[in-house]
C-alpha cells in the first residue's frame, strides 16, 4: 500500500534505481577529474542533503565536506529572487578545490551568487555539480560543469527537494498532485 505521503505524488520523474547508476557515475566522473587531489565538496542546504551523502560515497578520494544553509523560496514554488545565508561555511576556502553540490539548478541564481561568493573566499576552482537542470528557466548565465538529470519546467520533490519543507524523504524524484498546490 502507498504511504499518505506517496498518494500526493502524481508521476515519479527519476526512479531510485536511476539515482543510483546515475549518482554512481557521477562520483566516478569526479574521482577521475580529481585524482591526486584533495577536493571540497561543499553542499548547499537544505535540498541537497540527500544527493551529498550519495555523491561523497560515490567518489572514494581524500576530500573535506562542508555545508552551507541557504535560503531563497519563501514555502512557495517561486523563489523570493534573493539567496539568504542561513548558515555559512566554517572552514576556510583558501586555495581549495571546491565542488558545490546543488539539488537543483533552476533560475541560476542561487548558484551564480554562490560561485561569486566562494571565489571571493579565496577558492582555486570553482566545480558546480547539481543533480537535476531545468535550464529553461535559467535567468542568469551559469551552466553546471555536471548535471544528473535535465528535467522539465515541473516543480519536482524527493530525493532532498521539498515543497514547503515536505517530501525530502521521498527516495525517488517526483511531481505533486495539483490539489496538493490547492490549499497553499
Ligand atoms: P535557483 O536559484 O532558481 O536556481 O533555485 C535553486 C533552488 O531553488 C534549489 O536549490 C532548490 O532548493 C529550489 N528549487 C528550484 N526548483 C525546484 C523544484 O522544482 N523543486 C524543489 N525545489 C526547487
Ligand atoms: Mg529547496
Amino acid at each position: 500500500m502507498k504511504s499518505e505521503m506517496e498518494q500526493d505524488i502524481l508521476k515519479v520523474l527519476v526512479t531510485e534505481e536511476q539515482l543510483k547508476a546515475r549518482v554512481g557515475e557521477m562520483g566516478q566522473a569526479l574521482y577521475e577529474k580529481f585524482q591526486g587531489r584533495r577536493p571540497l565538496f561543499l553542499s548547499v542546504l537544505k535540498g541537497s542533503f540527500v544527493f551529498m551523502a550519495d555523491l561523497v560515497r560515490a567518489c572514494q578520494l581524500k576530500s573535506d565536506v562542508e555545508f552551507i544553509v541557504v535560503s531563497s523560496y519563501e514555502n512557495a514554488t517561486e523563489s523570493s529572487g534573493r539567496v539568504h545565508i542561513v548558515h555559512d561555511v566554517q572552514q576556510d576556502l583558501t586555495g581549495r578545490d571546491v565542488i558545490i553540490v546543488e539539488d537543483i539548478l533552476d533560475s541560476g541564481r542561487t548558484l551564480a551568487f554562490l560561485k561569486e561568493y566562494f571565489m571571493a573566499k579565496g577558492a582555486a576552482s570553482i566545480t558546480i555539480v547539481t543533480l537535476l537542470d531545468k535550464p529553461s528557466r535559467r535567468t542568469k548565465a551559469i551552466t553546471a560543469d555536471l548535471a544528473g538529470f535535465v528535467v522539465p519546467d515541473e516543480f519536482v520533490v524527493g530525493y532532498g527537494l521539498d515543497y514547503a519543507q515536505q517530501y525530502r524523504n521521498v527516495p525517488y524524484i517526483g511531481v505533486l498532485k495539483p490539489e496538493v498546490y490547492a490549499g497553499a
